[in-house]
């Protein structure tokens, strides 16, 4: 019998993984599964657990770099309905994992709920952006999440609320890997001056980020006290390319990729810019992007 019987309307075998991320590079993942409801999803994990597969949680590919080789193991990519709704009662908000952030953001605007404008522009799901504290320099989501549900590769599920629920700079402290549910408390505030602000948080990317090509957001951590960007952008590694991979000009943080670009030229890219900023100024950048 397959590993995963009964499942075939969800799974897909060596499957191509970079038309799920926004780099759109990397090779194939030995399977692809896409549950839509808890049951499935636990059914999935305890097959990959019996089975002794290695598991890999993917959201919406916008903070990731698959490699050329692909992955090994199962990817799993919680969709559809069990997965991506949401719903408001009052100022509370509760999100689903697979819940687009960008669509949430606009929906809380319109209904006078302010809290999360500090988002705007910033692709990916709920889940994604919970995981990795999503933000920017006008704030990130973890300021306004109480609590979250999360899944354990066992299947187990998990409440963490705060105190105990501790956001950081881009990060938080959940190991459980699958972010079920996000509940936050928003602010009243007048849908007007809502669209205003997100709209000016929406300008300042556009004027100081590449968004108009292929990227995955910034790909190196601020060193505390510091900006990535302005280190690689001293260290005049701007325009610098590698095969297909290029350091912005627009903000040196982001690698830009042109046609026929890998992931092997993405990596050799982020080797040379660390290398260089270690050398010019004693500074080790560590990867904000994920890469499997
Ligand atoms: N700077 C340069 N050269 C550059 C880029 C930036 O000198 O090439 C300078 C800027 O002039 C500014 C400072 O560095 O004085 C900080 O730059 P910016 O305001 O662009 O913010 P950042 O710290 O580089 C952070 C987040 C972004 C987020 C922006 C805006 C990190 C690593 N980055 O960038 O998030 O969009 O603030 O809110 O935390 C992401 O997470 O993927 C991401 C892009």
């Amino acid at each position: 019998m397959s590993i995963f019987a009964g499942l075939d309307n969800i799974t897909k075998k060596d499957c191509l993984l970079s038309d799920y991320t926004w780099y759109r590079l990397g090779g194939k993942a030995d399977w692809l599964v896409s549950p839509t409801t808890i049951e499935q999803l636990q059914t999935v994990l305890k097959r990959c657990h019996e089975n002794n597969l290695p598991v890999h949680i993917l959201g919406n590919g916008s903070n990731l770099l698959i490699s050329d080789e692909g992955v090994r193991g199962v990817v799993i990519r919680p969709c559809g309905d069990g997965f991506n709704q949401y719903r408001f009662d009052g100022m509370n908000l509760a999100a689903g994992g697979a819940a687009d952030l960008q669509r949430v953001l606009q929906d809380a605007v319109k209904r006078g709920l302010g809290g999360l404008e500090a988002l705007a522009g910033i692709p990916g799901t709920i889940g994604g952006a919970v995981k990795m504290n999503a933000g920017g320099r006008f704030g990130d989501i973890g300021t306004c999440v109480q609590s979250v549900l999360a899944m354990d590769l066992h299947g187990n599920v998990f409440e963490k609320i705060k105190p105990e629920l501790v956001f950081d700079y881009r990060h938080v402290n959940i190991t459980a890997r699958v972010i079920l549910e996000a509940r936050m408390e928003l602010s009243e505030g007048d849908p007007e001056e809502l669209l205003k602000t997100v709209k000016e948080v929406w300008i300042y990317k556009k004027n100081t980020q590449p968004l108009d090509m292929r990227n995955a957001g910034c790909v190196f951590k601020n060193p505390r006290g510091m900006s990535a960007g302005a280190l690689i952008d001293r260290a005049g590694l701007k325009g610098e390319k590698i095969g297909g991979a290029l350091v912005s000009s627009k903000h040196a943080n982001f690698i830009t990729t042109e046609k026929g670009c890998t992931s092997a030229d993405v990596k050799a890219l982020i080797e040379k810019i660390r290398n260089v900023v270690r050398d010019q100024y004693d500074v080790d950048l560590e990867l904000e992007i994920e890469v499997w």
